[in-house]
């Protein structure tokens, strides 16, 4: 089955007809070129997506999307065999970018630190997505290194997380095994890998209707506080004060997990920690603007639905 992870990027245009527009999105049922078979099709593995990402018209794309609309809730398909064949290494550490736009950002890191992360990013725009997927293909020295997923983050997080997870859990268990036979019946700690993310310049929404379309909700916020490890970071930015004032306080306002770098919300984080820009970011900075940042350790706080789990046995 075709995916929206970039492991397997093959479009089909088989047994459908090749439209431009966006109106394909709304096409979620298709026939295959098998009569029998019925092809689901999401917005991000749609077959003409390849043809509009290619076509110069596509850097117009539209900046933002309604990611409450019916066709952003189905959940992404990603490949049986997601995330083993997408990262060598599955120990090491992950790096996630929550709404990473062409991918430039992670793109640059990889680059410059390519053994330190697994580099995961995030993006809700189809087409977009797959320019970064594309922009992958084209480096290979980055290939088991990096992926870009096109998802709505806030239907899919919990779903990747738990996949990385049980993947990380299992690799463990099986180097574990061939030193302990015994190790099965212990239990084995949930591995925890996410230990980095960013949540850059998210879509503003600036209208009060348009406020549940923004992607820091606490469900989010619950997602990445069970799956990130005591110590990991978040670290947040927006060029609009009062959009990274309500992300800050979304996280803030799950403080067992989350504690901010700053005892204040009037003080922010003066610089970019992790040294690169993003795309958003060297745009507003040669207009001489104001960025807005926020940083979150994770607590040593076990998330309770992990607890409860642990204790149902
Ligand atoms: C203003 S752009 C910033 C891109 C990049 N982080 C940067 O700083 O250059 C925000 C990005 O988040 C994506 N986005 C918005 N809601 C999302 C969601 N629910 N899931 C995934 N991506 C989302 C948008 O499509 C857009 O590409």
């Amino acid at each position: 089955m075709e995916s929206s992870s970039s492991s397997s990027l093959t479009s089909s245009s088989s047994g459908t007809s090749c439209q431009t527009g966006d109106q394909n999105n709304d096409i979620h049922l298709r026939n295959n070129t098998n009569e029998e078979e019925e092809q689901p099709f999401t917005p991000w593995n749609h077959p003409n997506l390849s043809l509009r990402a290619s076509s110069p018209r596509s850097f117009r794309s539209r900046q933002h999307v309604n990611p409450l609309a019916s066709k952003f809730q189905q959940p992404t398909i990603l490949p049986e065999d997601w995330p083993q064949t997408v990262f060598h290494d599955l120990q090491r550490p992950l790096f996630l970018d929550i709404g990473c736009s062409r991918g430039g950002f992670l793109l640059d890191l990889a680059t410059q630190r390519p053994n330190d992360y697994n580099y995961l990013g995030l993006e809700i725009r189809p087409i977009i997505v797959h320019q970064a997927q594309d922009r992958v293909k084209k480096r290979p020295h980055l290939h088991g290194h990096i992926d870009f997923v096109g998802c709505n983050a806030n239907v899919d997080l919990d779903r990747l997380l738990t996949r990385l997870s049980q993947a990380t859990t299992t690799t463990t268990k099986t180097t574990a095994n061939q030193d302990d036979e015994s190790s099965d019946r212990n239990s084995t700690p949930r591995c925890k890998i996410l230990q980095m993310v960013c949540i850059q310049f998210p879509d503003p929404h600036f209208k009060a209707r348009h406020a549940k379309r923004r992607v820091v909700t606490p469900e989010l916020v619950t997602s990445l506080a069970r799956f990130m490890p005591p110590a990991s970071r978040v670290f947040l930015q927006s060029d609009v004060q009062s959009v990274l004032d309500e992300m800050r306080l979304q996280f803030r306002q799950q403080s067992e997990y989350f504690r901010d770098a700053r005892e204040s919300v009037e003080e922010y984080i003066p610089e970019n920690i992790v040294g690169i820009p993003t795309e958003r970011e060297v745009s507003v900075l040669e207009q001489n603007l104001p960025v807005y940042r926020a940083l979150f350790t994770r607590t040593e706080q076990e998330h309770s639905k992990e607890e409860a789990e642990e204790e149902g046995g």
